[in-house]
């Protein structure tokens, strides 16, 4: 470390996080990151020095670090490692309220150039897609990981709070759980199984054992669309509950998107400056929300001009018109069993309908929960796997809690990244999870 003569050099200068700067005004620290830009003016150097949790502007006087130095660091690289120590001193015009007036320096390891300019940013998706391991680095980038993560334990913390427990499901399966349409198959010891759709199932024979569970991991469909809310593997968190009923799912899905939004708002202030996300929308989402059936969604798509037959599944232009005529997430519950999964329940009171809601997001994000009620009856269930094509033996276990004390029981499944690009007010999905898979994309 080259230091000024006038820094008492009685050991290394306490080591600061960005994030937590303005915690130390007056000091001298040390900081540890990467050079994201630079800008110099004869004596005087600008040095925007990031670490993962903040960019600071550090300030760097010819007079004050040396020649040598100074001429180090105005050549210094994009995204090259370095240590800087400096003087904390408060600034109101700086986002995190400090900057640094650096003391010395230490490159750590010098980049060779840089291949994301701002001109590529803003050009080329493709080239930021295979530059996906640099481009994290991006301060929107960075906002939005960060975002995820505190969403994640938004999610955990609801329901770990709730006396939910944690169940793991496996990812190899034997069967489909959403359509065989969208199955990764894989060979396993010369059988196919599955990469998991959904942990549903499992979480299912858990809520027989356990009462309430959650199951939060990655889940994998074959989608051969291509479409801003798509991924092929995807993280969803599937509660499920034993006697429950789909007012009780409802209720949930409502009161962990309420925590999530509020958990966010209050511990992710500068993520949602970075991203520039209207925070106005967001302070809106407070329980209740609207409940509509699927039912008076056809009248009022039909009533509205935008002509639906019913039976049909909603596609997405007729989602963003029923979202758009609320401010907060819609609960569209009791679509016809045709369009829905082979494990929900019927309407008792409607036999056209299955007992099931997906909520819409609002501001165009579309579908992000979808759960039910699940058929506890054996006989039905049994109807239904032979109406759907589905082989019954890989289902026996599945059945057998149909056939053990069955309970009327449900849950649901929220897509996190779907959750995290409506938070954050991402378009596309793809930048709301760190490597994202998509069809015929796989690198990095
Ligand atoms: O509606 P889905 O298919 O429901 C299920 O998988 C149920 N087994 C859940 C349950 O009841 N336990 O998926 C649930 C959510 C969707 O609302 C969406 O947010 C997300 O998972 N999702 C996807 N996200 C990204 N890419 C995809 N290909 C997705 N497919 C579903
Ligand atoms: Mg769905």
């Amino acid at each position: 470390m080259t230091t000024t003569e006038d820094q008492t050099s009685d050991g290394a200068p306490t080591l600061a996080r960005v994030r937590r700067l303005n915690e130390h005004v007056g000091e001298t620290v040390r900081v540890q990151g990467w050079l994201a830009n630079r800008r110099s003016s004869g004596k005087l150097l600008f040095l925007e020095l990031r670490d993962g949790s903040g960019t600071v502007q550090a300030v760097a006087h010819k007079k004050a670090i040396g020649d040598e130095l100074f001429a180090e660091l105005e050549g210094l690289p994009q995204e090259s490692s370095l240590e800087v120590d400096g003087l904390v001193k408060a600034d109101e015009r700086s986002p995190t309220g400090v900057e640094l007036s650096v003391t010395g320096a230490r490159v750590v390891g010098r980049a060779e150039p840089y291949p994301i300019t701002k001109a590529v940013q803003e050009d080329s998706v493709d080239f930021l897609m295979k530059h996906r391991h640099l481009w994290l680095r991006s301060s929107k980038q960075v906002a939005k990981l960060r975002v995820r993560a505190r969403i994640i334990k938004s999610i955990r913390d609801f329901f770990d709070g709730r006396d939910f427990v944690c169940l793991d499901a496996p990812i190899f399966t034997p069967s489909a759980c959403e359509g065989t349409s969208t199955l990764f198959e894989v060979d396993y010891f010369g059988d196919p199984a599955y990469l998991t759709q959904s942990g549903q199932l499992y979480a299912e024979a858990g809520a027989m054992a356990l009462g309430r569970v959650y199951t939060f991991g990655p889940t994998f469909r074959a989608e051969k669309s291509k479409t801003r809310r798509h991924l092929t593997e995807f993280w969803m968190c599937e509660p499920e509950m034993a006697f429950a009923t789909l007012d009780d799912v409802m209720d949930l899905a409502e009161g962990l998107l309420c925590t999530i939004v509020s958990d966010v708002l209050a511990d992710c202030a500068p993520e949602l400056n970075v991203l520039e996300r209207d925070l106005a929308p967001l302070q809106k989402i407070r329980a209740p929300f609207p409940r509509m059936s699927y039912d008076e969604a056809v009248a009022l798509l039909n009533e509205k001009g935008h002509p639906f037959e019913w039976g049909g599944d909603l596609g997405a232009p007729d989602e963003t018109f029923l979202t758009q005529l609320f401010d907060k997430p819609l609960l569209l519950h009791r679509y016809p069993h045709g369009v829905k999964a082979f494990y929900m329940k019927r309407d008792p009171d409607d036999d056209r309908v299955a007992l099931c809601v997906d909520v819409l997001a609002p501001e165009g994000y579309g579908e992000i929960v979808g759960g039910s009620e699940r058929a506890d009856d054996l006989d039905y269930l049994l109807e239904q796997i032979k109406k759907h094509d589905l082989p019954q033996e890989a289902f026996e276990w599945y059945l057998d809690l149909r056939r053990y004390g069955t309970v009327p029981h449900g849950g649901f499944g929220l897509g996190l990244e779907r959750t995290v690009a409506w938070v954050c007010g991402t378009h596309h999905i793809r930048e709301c999870i760190p490597f994202p898979r998509m069809l015929y994309k796989i690198y990095p």
